[in-house]
């Protein structure tokens, strides 16, 4: 019970500009130890359908939308529209901005504010070019003033969190200290640290070392991120990097029952995802789509997802690769003919 205090406790004391202060635990631990469970912002993959069939599971303690763009021409309201704070109700839904100006990021954070965001994070590592191209996202790392100038533009505009998170560099990880500093000097409230450099992409392992040394820099929360696939990964990269909270992003398309897993392992009990749990999730996620999307769309956002899903148990592959390639153009006929392989597993 005092080890339990103790823990959340130090969450709780922040040293910002040299000065140690209380804040609001903003990654508090269940009743039984486990971490805050974030699920991750997927451009693409984790859209809107995704995040609602999620939602329909739970077992995550907050999800972060994928980026809204703030481009120099902005008009600020309409680039907001798509954020909606009760998509993932009651789980909380963290909006994303990605930009370089500072007056116009502050600006649409006051907008997201105002739509009921319970937190803001800046985006500091988006690796596309065309991003990249103008100064934002991951390009935000070439320059730890210009990241420390955005976010504390931000972080001065709203009463809500800001938090940013981050690659471990662009090029290389020579500016990794500096960029943590910048970020935590600029008062966002916690980082998330997906360590693999804007060049690398997706290509080599996360290298989990950076999240570690990253500890011992920063007095202010942590999340680690990057190849959760499992309860046992979740658990190495607690133990590994000692981060305060875990964010999860393909592990969840993979294994949607992941965050209800890793809860269950704190409570010592077993958490066995049944057939109703999946099609639910499964029914969630095509009644999710808009009514005016082509069929065909359809059909392949719904073979995407059950990509993913299959990639879990490689002995699926042959089933994988008959409902892969089915050429059923309605959604309809496409689940009819699926979900019986599905259920046989
Ligand atoms: C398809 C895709 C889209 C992504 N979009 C975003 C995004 O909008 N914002 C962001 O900060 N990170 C984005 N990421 C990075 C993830 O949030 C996460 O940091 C990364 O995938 C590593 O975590 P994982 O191994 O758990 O997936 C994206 C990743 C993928 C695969």
């Amino acid at each position: 019970m005092v080890y339990f205090f103790l823990l959340n406790f130090s969450n709780l004391l922040i040293k910002e500009q040299g000065i140690y202060h209380f804040t609001m635990n903003l990654l508090p631990k269940d009743s039984n130890g486990c971490p805050f469970l974030i699920l991750a912002p997927m451009e693409g993959v984790g859209d809107r359908c995704f995040r609602k069939a999620m939602a329909s599971v739970g077992g995550f303690d907050e999800a972060v939308r994928e980026f809204l763009r703030v481009p120099s021409n902005a008009h600020i309201k309409s680039l907001a529209k798509p954020y909606e704070a009760q998509e993932t109700a009651p789980i909380p839904l963290a909006a994303q901005l990605m930009g370089s100006d500072c007056d116009l990021m502050a600006e649409m954070a006051v907008e997201i504010e105002k739509k009921g965001a319970p937190r803001i994070d800046l985006n500091c590592g988006c690796p596309s070019n065309t991003v990249t191209g103008r100064g934002a996202g991951s390009s935000l790392l070439k320059e730890p003033q210009t990241l420390h100038d955005i976010a504390r533009s931000m972080v001065k505009a709203v009463s809500i969190p800001v938090t940013l998170k981050m690659r471990s560099g662009y090029d290389n990880t020579s500016l990794f200290k500096e960029n943590l500093l910048a970020a935590q000097e600029s008062g966002v409230k916690y980082i998330t640290l997906h360590p693999r450099t804007k060049v690398e992409g997706y290509g080599p392992p996360a290298n989990w070392d950076l999240i570690a040394e990253a500890k011992t820099i920063l007095s202010i929360p942590l999340v680690g991120n990057g190849d959760i696939l499992s309860v046992a990964d979740a658990m190495r990269m607690l133990h590994h990097t000692k981060c305060d909270a875990l964010m999860i992003g393909r592990g969840s398309v993979i294994n949607p029952f992941i965050f209800h897993q890793i809860k269950a392992h704190f409570a010592n009990i077993s958490y066995v995802p049944q057939w109703d749990n999946f099609k639910r999730y499964l029914d969630v996620y095509q009644n999710e789509m808009p009514v005016d999307m082509p069929e065909k769309t359809k059909v392949g956002k719904m073979k995407q997802l059950m990509g993913f899903l299959f990639k879990s148990s490689p002995e699926l592959l042959e089933k994988r690769n008959t409902v892969l390639t089915t050429t059923y153009q309605d959604l309809n006929s496409f689940l009819n003919f699926s979900i019986p392989i599905l259920k046989n597993r």
